[in-house]
């Protein structure tokens, strides 16, 4: 029988052990023991309940802090409601149990591609293989996109939709937020997003028999604006930290947000688009649903005038999203950030 496509298929069929395409080298090992897991030495909770009213500024210090140091943080009270959180986590777990030849209709390795199902990262271009498989969407605007999403299960595009719709409300509320603790207008960030887009991703990582051979996600930023993150109940994300890696347990109700590459562009290096990766697990398999908050292709980005004036400098050069998101999708998931490619000498 020939090898499937898909991981989760290949999973399913019954692996004792993990293919020697996914085997790391060496030193390029998860190393679970190393690994920072204590809750209390995980990165922040903020309550975005207090952004609208007398704590307002303390919520707004507390979201600085976390843009300087960890790049990432986790926020309650968010405002997106635990049905929509429940209806597309549900509607994730029933897509990827649908049958193979299902799933397989939405299947492509052209990351150009606005709608997709994939495995690993970028098939075309990595030397090693990654534990996942993964449904991408387009989603902003809704009308160019929602044609295109698989039409089973019956109301994925209608629960996707949904939750795609809130989620961006709550971005546009974080990127207020954020402005005002770089001390730029409230609508900065946003204006700077040409026509917006927005992505999202389905992630689906199934048991592994030898978790410390693989990743799930190896060490990447993200290249987008900010990340907002949904995980089911399965560890596996972690962030770097010191030079440690640091485990971010689940916390129901919760997401995690995340700066981008664009980000930490925009404040000209002050909030930092930080290392992460994705372990998987022997026992149970794990999904998770990115949503990626971009410029829209055209969009020009640099580092805000009004910070370059007051540190003397510019970090980076300007360029379009489109050069930039180009370049990261044709290196493989490199340690180095494509970043380095657009920094000023
Ligand atoms: C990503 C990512 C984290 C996770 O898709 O870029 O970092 O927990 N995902 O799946
Ligand atoms: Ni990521």
């Amino acid at each position: 029988m020939a090898t499937p496509i898909l991981l989760t298929d290949l999973v399913s069929a019954g692996v004792e052990r993990v293919p020697a395409s996914y085997v790391r080298p060496l030193s390029d090992r998860p190393n679970l023991v190393e690994v920072e897991t204590s809750p209390e030495g995980s990165i922040a909770l903020i309550d975005l309940a207090g952004l609208h009213g007398p704590d307002h500024s303390h919520v707004i210090s507390q979201l600085a802090i976390a843009c300087q140091t960890d790049g990432f943080f986790q926020i309650k009270n968010h405002g997106i409601p635990e049905s929509l959180i429940k209806k597309v986590m549900t509607v994730a777990r029933e897509f990827f149990r649908l049958p193979e030849s299902e799933r397989l209709k939405n299947y492509s390795d052209d990351p150009t591609k606005t709608t997709r199902l994939s495995t690993s990262f970028n098939v075309k271009t990595e030397k090693v293989a990654n534990w996942r498989d993964f449904l991408r969407l387009h989603c902003y605007p809704l009308e160019d996109y929602i044609h295109d999403w698989p039409s089973n299960p019956l109301s994925f595009k209608q629960d996707v939709a949904d939750y795609c719709t809130c989620v961006r409300g709550l971005v546009m509320r974080l990127l207020e937020a954020i402005s005002e603790s770089l001390d730029l207008e409230k609508d900065y960030i946003s204006k700077q997003m040409g026509k917006h887009a927005q992505h999202m991703a389905m992630n689906y990582y199934p048991p592994c028999p030898q978790p410390d051979l693989t990743f799930g996600l190896p060490g990447h930023t993200d290249p987008n604006l900010i990340t907002v993150l949904l995980q089911d109940d399965v560890r596996g994300l972690q962030v770097l930290r010191n030079g440690k890696w640091v485990a971010v347990d689940p916390i129901p109700n919760t997401f995690i947000i995340n700066i981008g590459d664009q980000m930490q562009v925009i404040s000209n290096d002050q909030y930092k688009s930080v290392l992460h990766r994705v372990v998987v697990n022997c026992e149970r398999d794990r999904i998770s649903i990115p949503t990626f908050y971009c410029p829209s292709e055209e969009a020009m980005i640099g580092p805000a005038e009004e910070l370059v004036k007051r540190e003397g400098v510019a970090k980076y050069r300007d360029f379009t999203y489109n050069e930039y998101y180009t370049k990261f999708w044709d290196r493989d998931l490199a340690k180095e950030s494509t970043l380095d490619l657009f920094r000023t000498p």
